[in-house]
């Protein structure tokens, strides 16, 4: 049997065997619930420990912390516990328990597709799960957290029964140039689905590619957005721009829109959102779809004279196009004037942004700069966020990446 670690009164005289020692800085924040330790904040650490190595967090008077796994990226340890038991089968069992029973009471019956585990939030560090109706993925930040993987497979067997599962890395873009997965991303479980998976999102139907990681083909965090919107389609014309595979247009289309005009760089995302409208028994002919650069095609819709009673903005973080780098921290009040001077009076801007670093704040005054610029005063309607299963851990602020707000022109 396991004895539980008790540190010594007052300092250690040397790190106790398997502990991995850490400043006061640190100790702060894990008090407070956050659970990464950074290298800086290591003070001393056992010799020869590898990535996924189960460790003791103390401070340096010897307090115990809990229990984490070690890794070697820029986390040092992802805590799991904060009492002395292990990092095993049954706490891992128990944690994926409380994440599926909150999924049952907080997604939609005619929802297949959602986030069964979300990291941090769900007290899962590193690991995070997707369903894709009878497909899942599993999506670990680094090698430390790759133990999970054989429990996460079990539990899903025993629960779910999925017919594949796939294993993708998201390493942090600090590390991503000397990110070397311990296990190779790919189909780890049961077998592959024979084309794209026919997914639901309240009733619709969108079709998916579990094996293609970050562009599985439907965001799943913008489900409660998309039914935010559901009762205000009908009769908009709307454009819909970053569409990607096209759910926003799919849902605008479904709900009533009049015409909904879908605008991306890629075209197999293009082509892959008219088959979503063919899914839902939606003729795509009805709609357009452009392969154009966002700034080039709001440019040429301006010039032709286009308005829109509704618009959608949800620009990735950074991307490169034929109009150059862009990057939607720093370009998103010029592109909310762009997609104001497009706008029907008294149209919608419906404006997304997924990016941790900015505050929900810097993001309305983003779009306030941009309605300068335009000199098309705004009024703001309601603010989003990321859907349920996606919840963010109040202890974890990182956990609130997606901002979300609808604003209406306040000229008619
Ligand atoms: C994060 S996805 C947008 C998500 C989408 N709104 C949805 O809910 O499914 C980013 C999309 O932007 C497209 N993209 C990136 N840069 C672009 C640009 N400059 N102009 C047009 N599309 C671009 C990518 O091809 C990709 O499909």
């Amino acid at each position: 049997m396991k004895r539980p670690y008790r540190a010594p009164p007052g300092r250690p005289s040397q790190t106790p065997s398997g502990a991995v020692v850490i400043n006061g800085y640190s100790a702060r924040w894990l008090n407070q619930d956050f659970c990464w330790v950074y290298p800086a904040e290591v003070v001393s650490r056992p010799p020869n420990l590898k990535p996924g190595q189960e460790v003791k967090l103390v401070d340096e008077q010897g307090k115990a912390l809990g229990v984490g796994l070690w890794d070697e990226g820029w986390i040092s340890v992802r805590r799991y516990r904060n009492d002395e038991g292990p990092v095993d089968a049954a706490l891992i069992y128990a944690r994926l328990d409380l994440a599926y029973a909150l999924r049952q009471t907080i997604v939609e019956t005619n929802t297949s597709a959602y986030r069964l585990v979300n990291a941090e939030n769900d007290e899962l560090p590193g690991l995070r799960v997707d369903l894709w109706g009878h497909y899942a993925t599993i999506t670990l930040d680094a090698p430390g957290v790759a133990p999970l993987i054989d429990w996460v497979c079990a539990w899903l067997d025993e629960h779910l029964s999925p017919r594949g599962v796939y294993l993708h890395w998201r390493p942090d873009p600090r590390e991503k140039a000397r990110f070397e997965p311990p296990i190779p991303a790919g189909l780890i479980r049961g077998h592959a689905p024979p084309g794209d998976v026919r997914v639901t999102e309240r009733g619709l139907t969108c079709l998916v590619r579990p094996s293609l990681g970050k562009d599985v083909g439907l965001y799943t965090d913008m489900r409660a957005n998309r039914a935010l919107l559901e009762p205000y389609w009908g009769g908009r014309r709307v454009l819909n721009l970053f569409a990607h595979t096209g759910f926003f247009s799919v849902a605008a289309a479904a709900n009533g829109a009049s015409e909904v005009v879908s605008i991306d760089l890629s075209e197999s995302a293009l082509e892959r959102a008219e088959a979503n409208f063919v899914a839902n028994e939606l003729d795509p002919s009805a709609h357009l779809f452009f392969a154009e650069d966002v700034r080039a095609a709001l440019d040429r819709l301006r010039r032709a004279g286009e308005r829109f009673d509704l618009v959608i903005l949800d620009p990735p973080a950074f991307s490169h196009g034929p109009e150059g780098v862009m990057s939607a921290g720093k370009d998103y009040p010029r592109l909310v004037a762009a997609c104001l001077r497009v706008m029907e009076p008294g149209g919608w801007l419906v404006a997304a942004l997924n990016q941790g670093e900015v505050s929900p704040r810097d993001f309305h005054n983003a779009v306030r700069d941009g309605a300068r610029r335009a000199e098309r005063p705004l009024q703001h309607l309601y603010d989003g966020g990321q859907a349920p299963d996606h919840p963010a851990a109040a202890h974890f602020p990182e956990g609130r990446y997606l901002k979300f707000g609808i604003w209406r022109c306040m000229d008619a």
